[in-house]
């Protein structure tokens, strides 16, 4: 599998050039999740996943009708948001699609402008520039919406000292797990519907100024059962990168299609975190409960000399720990990457995460496509949606 992806064409180089500039990205600002109960999913990251309070607005900081709990480990900010009525869109939207991703904010140096660009290419609007202000300076925000009911949140924080946004006080906390190494958002996937894959790649492109930076098929990306198409798409500094995955025809159902009936309508798939450790990270988040997709067969890891080649001169990590902690391994002509991917995170089995260590590799794990696959298609068979 790895051989047949050498006929696609790709490099960073490449990006810098097609990539535009009518929206410069500073990074991902935060993630921000609609959730049944923020207070019980803030433990659950703090536990599992070791982030770190940071931030809370609710009913005692003057908040009326929701409650949100502001997270961070590194470069990562989560927000874990509930309603507190019946009738908040918050509660609508966790009512049809139970826990998810809702905003993927993103830091720019100018929201005002990120609006107008996007918009005037033919962005909905989700929310028109605001400035929200309190002793700390004020930050600006304006959203569009991407796919489903998902928003892309322009943050504007230049003339912000505080803590996360106006309106939020500092959460201080007696309970302070310590962080498992996780770094910094390395890409978010989204899943849409059969036959949009390609709609949403022209609005990345036409929209947000992003190009399609890797593609693949479904004759590569395919199991016995099923398979999917993905094309990831990138900002022009490449720190930002959304690959956006269509189910394909198959004997059984698709992991996305699986996805998309449960989520009901399209959304994020998976948030993957970049750890320059990634040993010591799966050792810790195993530890505290974190479940991972089972390891593929000793066979996987007989092969990893060959697959890495060139590579393999310069991997540190010892083949068998990785066996042991079920981590993937895959290599590309600029280096290997190391990855390992979760369960879903909810009962629903929807948004999951993915752990990836880069070694100088740019790609997304292609060659562990079939293996990682056919270890979710264990999970499907048992949960009788294959
Ligand atoms: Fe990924």
């Amino acid at each position: 599998m790895a051989q047949e992806l050498k006929s696609v064409e790709y490099g960073l180089e490449k990006i810098f050039q097609g990539a535009q500039d009518f929206l410069p990205l500073l990074g991902t600002d935060y993630v921000e999740f609609y959730v049944g109960n923020a207070k019980q999913a803030a433990h659950y990251y703090k536990t599992a996943f070791g982030f770190q309070s940071l931030a809370y607005a609710g009913l005692e900081t003057g908040m009326k009708d929701h409650v949100s709990y502001v997270l961070k480990q590194d470069k990562i900010r989560l927000v874990l948001t509930t309603a507190l009525n019946s009738n908040s869109p918050i509660g609508e939207h966790v009512k049809k699609h139970g826990d998810g991703v809702k905003v993927i904010a993103l830091w720019v140096e100018d929201a005002r402008k990120a609006y107008e660009e996007t918009t005037k290419r033919g962005a909905k609007s989700y929310m028109e520039p605001t400035v929200e202000k309190d002793e700390h300076g004020e930050v600006v925000r304006a959203g569009i919406y991407t796919y489903g009911e998902t928003i892309h949140m322009f943050v504007e924080r230049k003339n912000y000292k505080g803590t996360f946004l106006p309106g939020f006080q500092e959460w201080k906390s007696d309970y302070n797990p310590t962080p498992v190494g996780l770094k910094y958002i390395d890409h978010m996937v989204g899943n849409v519907g059969w036959g949009e894959m390609n709609t949403w790649v022209k609005w990345y492109e036409d929209v947000m100024g992003f190009v399609n930076f890797l593609s693949f098929d479904d004759k590569q990306i395919h199991t016995e059962y099923s398979a999917l198409m993905s094309k990831v798409m990138s900002n022009g500094n490449g720190r930002i990168k959304f690959p956006i995955n269509e189910p394909a025809e198959g004997k059984k159902k698709s992991q996305i299609e699986e996805y998309l009936d449960f989520y009901e309508g399209p959304g994020c798939q998976h948030i993957a975190v970049a750890t320059d450790n990634i040993i010591e990270t799966v050792k810790q988040l195993r530890a505290r409960g974190v479940e991972f997709l089972s390891a593929p067969p000793h066979q996987y890891y007989l092969d990893v000399p060959a697959r890495l080649g060139e590579h393999m001169s310069m991997m540190k990590e010892d083949i068998n720990e990785l066996e042991k902690l079920a981590i993937l391994v895959d290599a590309d002509e600029e280096g290997y990457l190391l990855q390992i991917f979760t369960k879903p995170v909810e009962d629903r089995p929807t948004l999951f995460y993915e752990i990836i260590q880069r070694m100088g590799a740019q790609g997304f794990g292609a060659g562990n496509f079939k293996a990682l696959f056919e270890s979710i298609e264990r999970e499907q068979e048992l949960r009788g949606t294959l």
